[in-house]
């Protein structure tokens, strides 16, 4: 671990054996559990809130908000779930992956925490189907967790019982996103549903259900055990605790970096991903993957912050961060992200299903000899801003976000 790293949902790596729940236990693991299974399931919420945790999935909605939501939409007697999404689709993005494969147990007791607080009774892991091994790995925690006592029927001797049940996923881009990852568990296509009703209210099995991303809910156990406060007072205004970051590309040091909230994207890439491979010049970088924005050299002192980087426009998502050196043609890039969003659309909206095959063939046309780009490029972001405003999912709203960066910062790469 470098210095500039601060380490929380990353706390274990290293340090423990993932297939062990006596090293887990050995090191403080379950006793967060234990806590908040003491402590009122709305006060749980509280400590949640005083930390003011985002989701960790792409959108950085708060996630206290989306636990009271769950929590009180219905009488409490009613089923709710909760569901951790591990599909981790978007290109660039392997934080979840490291996190189930190296602690598994602190997904799990994040896991029951956030059931806890919401008085859900069941849960689900939909876990990327390529990630067989962290598929495995988090099968056998949920067996010894269980054997202990830290699911199943009171837990830890409390009036609170939970399951959580593993969901390997068929690898589609389109199942990350939550509705569609909902479909999907209960056994139908996985294509998005129109909203409202959000899955808060009506989710899975038509009940109010939670949906989180794994690296939200693996912040929950040091947050019940050192307090909202604590996690609060790392990082910026309002993006609170640290997140973790993949950066690939160009790097001398690719990888994956946990650091807290407010870093500017330079120390990431110039001292914790080493800097530019061969000494070549930085040229941009593509932040938050496929669905994301790029962003030129005279951003890179922005902080890592979901707000001070969309007032700028740029995008955070689930951290990932591809880097390019200035040999890099990036309307290469922006072309093959448009035959990803072409390949990923489920065909069930027309902005979508036509609009991404048209994007693609229009930046196939700015490469032609004598084209008129300028006229082009026009007609792309025209396409792209009606799809992102009329399409039912992120698959057809997305190709404006690099699309249009690419356009403004990288015009002459086309
Ligand atoms: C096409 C698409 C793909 C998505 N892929 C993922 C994913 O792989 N993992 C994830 O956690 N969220 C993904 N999301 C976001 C989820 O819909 C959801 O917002 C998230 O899991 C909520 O968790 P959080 O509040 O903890 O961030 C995706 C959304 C869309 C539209
Ligand atoms: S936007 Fe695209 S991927 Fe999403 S539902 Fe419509 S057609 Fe399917």
């Amino acid at each position: 671990m470098k210095a500039t790293e601060h380490r929380i949902a990353l706390k274990h790596l290293g340090k423990i054996n993932p297939e062990s729940i006596d090293e887990y236990i050995a090191h403080g693991g379950y006793e967060a559990l234990v806590k908040a299974l003491d402590m009122e399931p709305v006060r749980v919420v509280e400590e949640i809130s005083r930390s003011g945790l985002r989701g960790r999935g792409g959108s950085g909605f708060s996630a206290a908000q989306k636990s009271r939501s769950t929590g009180e939409t219905t009488k409490w007697n009613v089923q709710r779930y909760i569901v951790c999404n591990g599909d981790e689709s978007e290109p660039g993005t392997f934080k979840d992956r490291i996190i189930m494969e190296n602690d598994p147990h602190l997904l799990i007791e994040g896991m029951v925490i956030g059931a806890y607080a919401i008085g859900a009774s069941k849960g689900y892991i939909y876990i990327r189907g390529e990630y067989s091994k962290a598929i495995s790995l988090i099968r056998k925690a949920i067996k010894d967790a269980r054997n202990k006592g830290y699911l199943g029927k009171n837990i830890a001797g409390s009036e609170f019982s939970m399951e959580i049940e593993v969901k390997p996923g068929a690898g589609s881009y389109l199942s990350g996103d939550g509705f569609s990852m909902l479909e999907t568990i209960e056994g139908k296509r996985g294509t998005p549903r129109v909203k409202p009703p959000l899955p808060m209210e009506r989710g899975l099995f038509n009940k109010p259900t939670l949906i989180n991303n794994v690296e939200t809910l693996a912040h929950l156990q040091s947050i019940i055990l050192n307090g909202g406060e604590w996690y609060a007072s790392m990082g910026t205004a309002t993006s609170k605790g640290t997140k973790i970051f993949t950066v690939t590309g160009d790097v001398k040091n690719p990888g994956f970096f946990e650091v807290t909230m407010g870093t500017p994207l330079r120390v990431l890439i110039e001292d914790l991903a080493g800097g530019m491979k061969e000494e070549k010049k930085f040229k941009g970088a593509l932040l938050g993957g496929a669905a994301g924005t790029f962003i030129p050299e005279e951003y890179l002192d922005t902080p890592l912050c979901y707000d001070a980087m969309r007032e700028k426009g740029f995008h955070l998502g689930a951290g990932a961060v591809i880097v390019y050196n200035d040999e890099r043609n990036l309307a290469d890039t922006v072309s093959s992200l448009l035959s990803f969003f072409r390949t990923n659309s489920c065909g069930k909206c027309v902005p979508c299903r036509v609009g991404t095959t048209q994007l693609k063939k229009m930046a196939d046309k700015v490469k032609a000899e004598g084209a008129d780009k300028d006229a082009l490029l026009d007609e792309m972001l025209k396409q792209a801003r009606m799809m992102a405003a009329t399409s039912l999912c992120a698959v057809g709203q997305s190709p404006l976000l690099p699309l249009e960066s690419a356009i403004k910062y990288f015009r002459k790469d086309f």
